[in-house]
C-alpha cells in the first residue's frame, strides 16, 4: 500500500514527498520518522472543506496528542485548522509555535490547578470539563483572575464505538466525561451555569478512535440531542456548539475501508441537524478533533534490518526473525494494542514481496513490530519502512533501554528538513542529578 505522495523510484527505492528514503536514512539515521508535508497540508485542508460545505463555521481541531511538535502545529493552523490539547506540556508547545491560542481546546481527566492557570494565563479558547472538582476548581481560579472562561461539558454518552477496549472511551464505564444516563451530566451542567468563572457555551464527547463506520458517530449525535432536549427543558440551557471529538480510523490494513470526509462531513452535520430538528432544537455550530485521521497515514518510520534468525516455530515449523534498530520505544502500539501496520523494503520497494517473516525490535522484551510481515528476502543492511505511523508514534515514543528518540523529518518537493533533531546521550543524561 501506499499513500499520500508516495511513489517507487527508478532504483526501486520509496519515495515520500519527492525525497528517496534511502538516502533520508543515510543522511538523518534510522529509526527516522518521515512525514508527507504537502500531504498532510492537503488533508488538513480537505477535512476543513469537508465540513464547510455542508455545515456553517464548523470547527475543525487537529488533535494535537496525534503527533505533536512545532512544525506540524503551524501546519495545521495555517490549514485553518483549530487545535486540541491535553496537557499543560502539548499546551505550552502549542504556545510556543506561536498559534493563536483562543483556537485552542484543553482536555484532560485530571487537569491539575496548574494545566488551568496556564490556560486563564494565556487565554485559551476553550476547556473541555471533565469532572464536578474540575468545574469547581476552574471557576475559582478564573474568578481569581477577574474572567470568565469559555468552556464545553464533557458527557459520556453510554455508546460502544466498537473499537479496542483501551481507545474505546464513549460507554458508561469510563474514566472520562460525566455520565448522561444516571442524570450526573445534567446536574453537573445545572452547577455549571450557577458558577461565576465559567461561560458554558457547548458540550463534548469523544466515543474512541479507529472507528471505521458511520453509526456511531450518528448513534452520539443523537443521544448528544437527547442531551440538549433534556438542558432545554430543566435549566432551560441551549448549547451554542456541540463537539464530537475524533475518532474516524485510517487504513492500517488492506481490508480496513475507513469512510470518505466527505461522507464523515455529511453523516455528522445531517445527523445533528436532524435530530436537532425532530426534537424542536436550533441546530448548534459543529465541531470535530481529528487527530489519527489526518496524520496516521501521512508517516512512516524507517529502520535499519540488523541480524535475520530462523528458528523452530510452536507449529513445527520455523520462523524467520528479521530484527529492526527500534521497536517497543518509538512504536509501543503493536506491544499495547497488537495494532497492524503495513510494511515494505524501502530500499527495494519494486520487488515481490513472497516471504513471510517477523519484524522484531531490539528492546529487553519480545517486541514484535509486525508479527507476520510479506517481504522480498530481507538481508541485513536493508532498510524497513514500516507505513501508518504518522499517528501515536513520535508522541508516544519513550526511552526504554535508554534509547535514544527518532528525529521527525518533513519531506516535500525533494526536500527534507529535520523539525524534531534525534535525542542524545546528554539529552538523556541532563536529568541524572546524581
Ligand atoms: C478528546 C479527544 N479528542 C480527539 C481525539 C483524537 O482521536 P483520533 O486520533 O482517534 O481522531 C482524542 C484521542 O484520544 C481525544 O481523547
Amino acid at each position: 500500500m501506499l499513500f499520500g505522495t508516495q511513489t517507487i523510484n527508478e532504483q526501486g527505492h520509496l519515495e515520500v514527498g519527492g525525497c528517496d528514503t534511502v538516502e533520508l536514512a543515510r543522511v538523518h539515521g534510522t529509526p527516522l520518522y518521515v512525514m508527507d508535508e504537502e500531504a498532510l497540508r492537503q488533508r488538513c485542508i480537505e477535512y476543513r472543506e469537508a465540513f464547510e460545505a455542508q455545515a456553517d463555521k464548523p470547527i475543525v481541531a487537529f488533535a494535537s496528542k496525534a503527533f505533536l511538535c512545532k512544525a506540524m502545529v503551524r501546519l495545521a493552523s495555517e490549514a485553518g485548522l483549530h487545535l486540541d490539547v491535553a496537557s499543560l506540556g502539548e499546551l505550552r508547545l502549542v504556545a510556543e509555535a506561536g498559534v493563536p491560542l483562543d483556537k485552542v481546546t484543553l482536555h484532560g481527566n485530571f487537569k491539575k490547578d496548574e494545566d488551568l492557570e496556564a490556560a486563564l494565563e494565556l487565554g485559551i479558547g476553550l476547556v473541555a470539563i471533565d469532572s464536578i472538582d474540575e468545574y469547581r476548581r476552574l471557576s475559582e481560579l478564573a474568578v481569581t483572575r477577574g474572567v470568565r472562561q469559555r468552556s464545553i461539558l464533557r458527557v459520556s454518552p453510554g455508546i460502544d464505538a466498537h473499537t479496542l477496549d483501551a481507545i474505546s472511551t464513549g460507554r458508561n464505564d469510563t474514566k472520562f466525561g460525566i455520565t448522561v444516563e444516571t442524570g450526573a451530566a445534567l446536574e453537573a451542567l445545572e452547577e455549571c451555569l450557577s458558577l461565576p468563572g465559567i461561560e458554558l457555551i457547548g458540550i463534548h464527547s469523544h466515543i474512541g478512535s479507529q472507528i471505521l463506520e458511520l453509526e456511531p458517530f450518528q448513534l452520539l449525535a443523537a443521544r448528544l440531542m437527547d442531551f440538549l432536549l433534556s438542558a432545554r427543558e430543566k435549566p432551560g440551557w441551549s448549547a451554542e456548539l456541540v463537539v464530537l471529538g475524533g475518532g474516524l480510523g485510517i487504513q492500517y490494513e488492506e481490508t480496513d475501508d475507513p469512510p470518505a470526509l466527505q461522507s464523515l462531513a455529511g453523516a455528522i452535520i445531517d445527523g445533528i441537524a436532524r435530530e436537532a430538528d425532530e426534537r424542536g432544537l436550533e441546530t448548534p455550530r459543529i465541531g470535530i478533533e481529528p487527530g489519527r485521521s489526518i496524520v496516521g497515514e501521512l508517516g512512516l518510520t524507517l529502520y535499519e534490518i540488523g541480524p535475520i534468525k530462523t528458528v523452530p516455530s510452536a507449529d513445527g515449523g520455523t520462523r524467520t526473525y528479521v530484527s529492526v534498530d527500534g521497536g517497543l520505544s518509538d512504536n509501543p502500539r503493536p506491544v499495547m494494542y497488537d495494532a497492524p501496520y503495513p510494511v515494505l523494503l524501502a530500499n527495494r520497494a519494486g520487488e515481490d514481496a513472497s516471504m513471510e517473516v517477523r519484524i522484531a525490535g531490539r528492546h529487553c522484551e519480545t517486541d514484535t513490530l509486525i508479527p507476520a510481515a510479506f517481504l522480498p528476502e530481507p538481508k541485513s543492511g536493508d532498510l524497513l519502512a514500516v507505513q501508518c505511523t504518522g499517528a501515536y508514534n513520535h508522541t508516544m515514543a519513550s526511552n526504554y533501554n535508554f534509547f535514544y528518540r527518532p528525529a521527525v523529518v518533513f519531506a516535500k518537493q525533494g526536500k527534507a528538513r529535520e523539525v524534531v533533531r534525534r535525542e542524545t546521550q546528554e539529552d538523556l543524561l541532563a536529568r541524572d542529578l546524581d
